[in-house]
Formats: structure tokens, C-alpha cells, sequence
């Protein structure tokens, strides 16, 4: 199968007209001008680029997106933690998985790492969905066993226990140290073998960073309490870091964790503004993520746009020296940048041999040097026309 359109292998180039042969799952061949045989998809006015990856988001918490006026902890309480109580029901965790996964690729999220409840139910749902829809995937089950209702509290873990799939891993989510006693966070440790990804939260209010050193009074500081348990390594996943003090960004960087910035989650719940020239200084790894429903979108060029935002709100504000990322910049973030930080080797780029998740756009504009700028500050999901998801090409209009 053949797609055509203008190719977007390096946003900091005018992507220029070509056409992509897709093989079994993977890009087969790639060439300039026009196709060689009729096209499936596009024509020369589409725009041919790598699907967007989101680096954190919480799938049972899609339909509490918007609800404001909350601090991180009061939210958890009166939004998220009665949403999440209500996967115990499997039909709900199912029919809620399916309608995430079907949003996501609709707004070109072809694959994402991310948390589903403490129940068993999530895991069943996430197969269920993937089998309709493989996004690639790591999913995990969250752990919990304080400050939470009863019934969100630890339940037997299940997902490790199943078989391994080719696009959908899971992975150990202690949810936070609020939750998380030190015998659970020993048992996520034990839970962790060879490739398992760990994906929890870090500093990301200061109401919660007060309430760690309350929780934990013998640790130096809050990113300490996971590295006592062995819990940092390069498949770490720290969402948020807002509020970390110099010796946290250097232990984090030393253990070659991701850091995954959520600029539009942490300006939600007036988090703070997350300090990207910390996180520079320190050579941490980065990636971004939409961190639904403290995020309220899922779109990941608006989160790109959102990081953006923040920095230029630190420069004019708190600190003038602040760097701003570019446009170009985020894009890589959420295609390749954030692919190669969830280790999806092969994905988020156009290359052969690459996966072949891709997207085929129509952007209302004149395609020029600021395509990568105007395409981050303008986007709307139906700019999308196909997707092509594990090599399966998708009308769009049809989800
Ligand atoms: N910290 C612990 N749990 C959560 C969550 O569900 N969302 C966000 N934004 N932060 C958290
Ligand atoms: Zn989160």
C-alpha cells in the first residue's frame, strides 16, 4: 500500500512532496516525487508524519477532565478517586477504555505509556481495547494502599501476570508516596524485572511534597524515598518534578530517569511552572505528556504548545534568562522524543524500517518554512485525515 503527501521526516525542514510504501507493520520504502503506483491515501497536498506519543495519562480519568478550582490532593479526593472506584464494575472499565483509546486515535495518539485503576478490571479492558485498536502501549495497574478510599486500595497484581503482547507492556505504578507505605513501595521494587517500566509521580504540588516529608521523616527528600527502594533506574517514568530541590534533579539525572513534564496538567491544578532550565542543566531526560484530567486535552501538539507557554510565562516572569523551547523542538518531543524515552525503538519517525504508525494530515495552510510553528499553535484533530496504525490505514471519520 502506498500513501502520498508531502513528507515531514525533519520538522526543521520544508517537508518536501514523496510517497511511503508500507510493508507488514513497518515503513518498506520511501521516495521522493510523485508515487510510483495509485495511492491509498493522500495526494499532494497531504502532509505524511510520524503519530504522536503521550508520555503519561490516566485512561479511567477521561470524563473528569474540567473540573476546577482544586488543589492536586483535594481533586485526587473529590474528582479522580470516585471515578477511578468506578472500574471495579468490568463492563464500565471496558466501555471507558475502548471510548479513550478510540479519542486518543482520533487526535493522532498512536501510542502512549499510562495509569489505569488498582483494579484487575483495567487490565482485561486495556487487552480488550488493544485488540481493536493496538496502540503501543505501557500500561500499568495502579498500587495504592493509603490515603485513598478502601476500595481503591492494593488488589492482587494481576498484569505482570499476563502474557506479553507485542505492542501493549506493562509496567509497576505506585501511584505516589502519599499512597504508598514503605512495604508497598518494597513490594513494587520485587515486581520489577528486566525490562518493566515504572512509572509514578514526583513533586508535583507543594501540598504533597510537604505531606512526603511528613509521611517519610528519615529521607533527605521525596525523590530519596523511591531511590531507597531501588525504584529509579533508566525505565523510570517521574511525572511532573515541579518542585525539586538541586540535589533531587542530580540524583534523578545520576540514575538516568524521564522525566515526564505535564505543562498543561500543572497549570490546571496551579501545580507550579516546571523548571525546564533545571532539568537542561542536569542533562535529565525529557519527555511530555498530557496527563488527562488534570490535563484537560489529549491533543499532543497542544501540550507541545503548552510547554511552550510555560517556558515563555517563566521568562517574562520568575526568570528572563528562562529558555524557551521551539516549536520544532516540541514536535520532536512528541513523536521521537518521547518514543526513545518509553524505549518504542523504531517509532515516531519516518525512516524504513520505522513502525509503521503514521499520520496523514490536511492542514488549512500554505506549507512553508513556519509549517511546524503554525501546525503546534493551530492544531485541531481534523487536520487529520487517516491514520495508519500498526500498518492498518484508518479513515478517520470512521472512529
Ligand atoms: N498524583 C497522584 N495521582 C495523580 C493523578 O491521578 N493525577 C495527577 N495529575 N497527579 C497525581
Ligand atoms: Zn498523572
Amino acid at each position: 500500500m502506498i500513501l502520498q503527501g508531502r513528507l515531514l521526516v525533519d520538522p526543521c525542514q520544508v517537508p518536501v512532496p514523496g510517497w511511503i510504501r508500507l510493508g507488514e507493520r513497518r515503513i518498506a520504502q520511501i521516495g521522493a516525487g510523485d508515487p510510483p503506483e495509485t495511492p491509498a491515501a493522500g495526494d499532494e497536498n497531504s502532509l505524511i508524519c510520524p503519530g504522536f506519543i503521550d508520555a503519561h495519562i490516566h485512561l479511567p480519568q477521561f470524563d473528569s477532565m474540567g473540573c476546577d478550582g482544586m488543589g492536586l490532593l483535594q481533586w485526587l479526593g473529590e474528582i479522580i478517586f470516585p471515578a477511578e472506584t468506578r472500574w471495579l464494575d468490568q463492563e464500565t472499565a471496558c466501555a471507558q477504555t475502548r471510548d479513550a483509546y478510540r479519542r486518543m486515535v482520533r487526535a493522532g495518539t498512536l501510542g502512549y505509556a499510562g495509569y489505569l485503576t488498582s483494579h484487575v478490571q483495567g487490565i482485561t479492558a486495556v487487552e480488550e481495547a488493544a485488540d481493536r485498536l493496538p496502540l503501543r502501549a505501557i500500561a500499568g495497574q495502579v498500587l495504592m494502599d493509603r490515603n485513598a478510599p478502601g476500595t481503591l486500595l492494593e488488589q492482587p497484581p494481576a498484569a505482570l501476570q499476563r502474557a506479553p503482547r507485542r505492542r501493549l507492556s506493562f509496567s509497576v505504578n505506585p501511584r505516589f508516596a502519599v499512597s504508598c507505605s514503605d512495604e508497598l513501595l518494597a513490594s513494587a521494587a520485587a515486581r520489577l524485572s528486566g525490562d518493566t517500566f515504572l512509572q509514578t509521580h514526583l513533586a508535583e504540588s507543594k501540598r504533597e511534597c510537604e505531606l512526603v516529608a511528613e509521611l517519610f521523616p528519615d529521607d533527605p527528600h521525596y525523590a530519596a524515598v523511591y531511590d531507597r527502594h531501588h525504584l529509579l533506574s533508566d525505565r523510570t517514568l517521574l511525572a511532573h518534578c515541579v518542585h525539586l530541590s538541586d540535589d533531587e534533579w542530580a540524583l534523578i539525572a545520576g540514575r538516568r530517569c524521564v522525566v515526564v513534564h505535564c505543562p498543561t496538567a500543572n497549570t490546571f491544578l496551579s501545580s507550579g511552572l516546571f523548571d525546564l532550565d533545571a532539568a537542561r542543566a542536569h542533562g535529565v531526560r525529557l519527555a511530555i505528556g498530557s496527563d488527562v484530567a488534570a490535563g484537560s486535552e489529549i491533543d499532543m501538539p497542544r501540550i507541545g504548545r503548552a510547554m511552550i507557554e510555560v517556558a515563555k510565562m517563566r521568562a517574562m516572569s520568575l526568570q528572563p534568562a528562562a529558555y524557551v523551547p521551539t516549536p520544532q523542538e516540541v514536535w520532536k518531543l512528541i513523536t521521537c522524543g518521547n518514543a526513545d524515552a518509553l524505549g518504542f525503538s523504531g517509532a515516531g519517525r519516518l525512516e524504513v524500517g520505522a513502525d509503521a504508525d503514521l499520520l496523514l494530515l490536511k492542514p488549512r495552510f500554505e506549507i512553508d518554512k513556519h509549517l511546524i510553528s503554525r501546525l503546534i499553535y493551530t492544531w485541531r484533530d481534523d487536520y487529520i485525515t487517516h491514520c495508519v496504525l500498526d500498518g492498518q490505514l484508518i479513515d478517520r471519520r470512521e472512529l
